[in-house]
């Protein structure tokens, strides 16, 4: 931004200002006293540990929850945002990280949908719309797919359009680049680059400091619901970031613990499926740490999902401690010793209207201490069980009594990780299992997981993350359209595992 346009845009009022923002759920004030103002054409980023309030805070500037106190100025005029609809209506547009678009729909059927105005549908003209909307910010996105054919990265262009189409001049992006790939994020900072450059104000929710570094023209911190302070990229650096979001330093790398590695706990071969599994073999050792390197989408999941029993391959063979587990029955794979944390806890990880002390039991219903003969349940040793567990990996909860849907992101991923640990498992699946933690809660997951080798169980880590697969792995494979596609040390460049991660044919095509 120049230094002129920046001085214009600083005299005029900032287009949102919250004030005083206070809002409180059961037992927890998420917002503390809050105060922010976002300006017209500036990045805005908002971090801070898990449950710190950030989502918190955007949900009451989009009309989500009414603040219990405090005011929200809209460019200089108080209002009184009540619903999401009247929030787009002062321009104020918010995109979550689950999607909510009609699958079976095309883009244009989304984009406009609840914005058709009285009149009869004009779907040539619409899409014509669409189509001028998308060029002007420069994203790629054809009006006329069927949104269910899409990537998650062209799913949220689709969002923002649909934003975009209402008029907002504030944009809230909460996390959006968790689920992304690296190019699919590359694309989304260029389309914000260009809507902020148009004026636009958005406001970017990320754990990812090295992103939040770059795109970020401003930065505020939240820390337990309070505003601990504000600063520029310019001025600042990852590691300070990190200090500031959770109070005290964080390591961003850990000294791997030296064992001998073991006997073999996995071994694949051959491993066939639906076209996403093309003959997948791979092994992993007790006291290893098998790291799988992949972009997302390249057959991560179905592999996961094989091994746990959660799908039927096609042909291939999965031996657990050299068990055939042909056939096996997701419960008797577990119990066997496959403790496994899934890349989406929302989805199979937790069930989000059962408590936390009912979701530490899942899957684990019919272990010793739980349960008697007769199937009845101990609910006094699972709930001292919860308790344990909860205060282990400090997910922040009021107490284990609460449903897992009032948990932040961040700490629902913390209370499955807990549960998936606690089992004493011979082997461990682990699918992106820090993606939405703060730093200072990867740090201590992978203190955890490096922790299981020491144990000697093996880990079979899946994860999109470099970092991590650098941080915990004592050998990489890299993944893609379903093959293996090579076996690193630990210490290959990131440049060689990029050629596996991508197949040599398409670095080829995209030079
Ligand atoms: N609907 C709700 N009911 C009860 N408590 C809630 C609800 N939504 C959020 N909370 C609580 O408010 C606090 C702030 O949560 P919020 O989701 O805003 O955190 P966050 O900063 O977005 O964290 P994360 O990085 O993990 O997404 C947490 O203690 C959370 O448990
Ligand atoms: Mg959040």
């Amino acid at each position: 931004m120049s230094d002129q346009r920046e001085a214009g845009r600083a005299s005029a009022p900032p287009f949102v200002v919250m004030e005083h923002i206070t809002k409180r759920f059961p037992g927890v004030v998420a917002n503390d006293d809050v105060s922010l103002e976002v300006r017209a054409g500036e990045v805005h980023a908002l971090i801070g540990e898990n449950g710190a309030g950030k989502s918190t805070l955007m949900r009451v500037l989009y009309g989500m929850y009414p603040a219990d106190e405090g005011r929200i100025m809209v460019n200089g005029e108080d209002v009184k945002i009540s619903s999401p609809r009247v929030a787009i209506q002062h321009g104020i547009g918010m995109v979550h990280q689950h999607f909510v678009l009609v699958d079976p729909f095309t883009v244009t059927e989304n984009v406009i949908l609840g914005d058709e105005g009285g009149s009869v549908l004009d779907m040539d003209a619409a899409h014509e719309k669409v189509a001028a909307l998308a060029k002007t910010y420069g994203f790629h996105v054809l009006p006329s797919a069927i949104v269910e054919d899409l990537s998650v990265g062209e799913e949220q262009r689709v969002e923002i359009l649909k934003a975009l189409y209402r008029g907002v001049d504030l944009l809230i992006l909460d996390e959006p680049t968790a689920v992304l790939t690296p190019l699919e994020a590359r694309d989304l900072f260029e389309n914000l680059r260009r809507l902020r450059d148009d004026g636009k104000a958005i406001v970017f929710i990320s754990h990812k400091l090295d992103e939040v570094l770059e795109i970020a023209d401003r930065i505020t911190v939240l820390r337990r619901g309070q505003i601990v302070g504000e600063t520029r990229p310019a001025e600042t650096s990852k590691a300070k970031l990190a200090e500031m979001m959770v109070g005290r330093p964080v390591l961003f790398r850990l000294d791997k613990p030296e064992v001998e590695i073991g006997e073999r706990v996995l071994e694949v071969d051959g491993l066939l499926g639906e076209g996403k599994l093309n003959g997948i073999s791979l092994q992993v050792r007790a006291r290893e740490i098998l790291g799988i390197a992949g972009v997302e989408g390249n057959g991560q999941r179905e592999l996961a999902e094989a091994l746990i029993g959660l799908r039927q391959p096609a042909a291939g063979t999965i031996r657990l401690a050299g068990h055939d587990i042909a056939g096996w029955s997701v419960a008797e794979i577990r119990n066997a010793g496959v403790a496994y944390i899934p890349e989406d806890r929302q989805e199979q990880g937790l069930v989000l209207n059962m408590t936390l002390w009912e979701n530490s039991l899942l899957g684990r219903a019919d272990d010793r201490p739980f349960s008697g003969r007769t199937g009845f349940l101990f609910i006094q040793k699972i709930k001292d069980m919860a308790r344990k567990l909860v205060k282990a990996f400090d997910v922040r909860a009021r107490s284990i009594n609460v449903n897992a849907s009032t948990l932040s992101g961040g700490n629902q991923q913390k209370l499955v990780l807990a549960r998936e640990l606690d089992t004493s498992p011979k082997l461990l699946i682990a699918s992106q299992p820090t993606r939405g933690l703060d730093v200072g809660a990867i740090e201590f997951v992978w203190r955890q997981i490096l922790h299981q080798k020491e144990e000697g169980r093996g880990v079979l880590l899946i994860s999109a993350e470099l970092d991590e697969i650098y941080a915990l792995s004592d050998r990489i494979l890299t993944i893609y359209e379903g093959r293996i596609t090579g076996e690193y040390p630990p210490d290959a460049l990131p440049e060689e595992l990029g050629i596996g991660m991508l197949g040599a044919t398409e670095t080829a095509e995209a030079s």
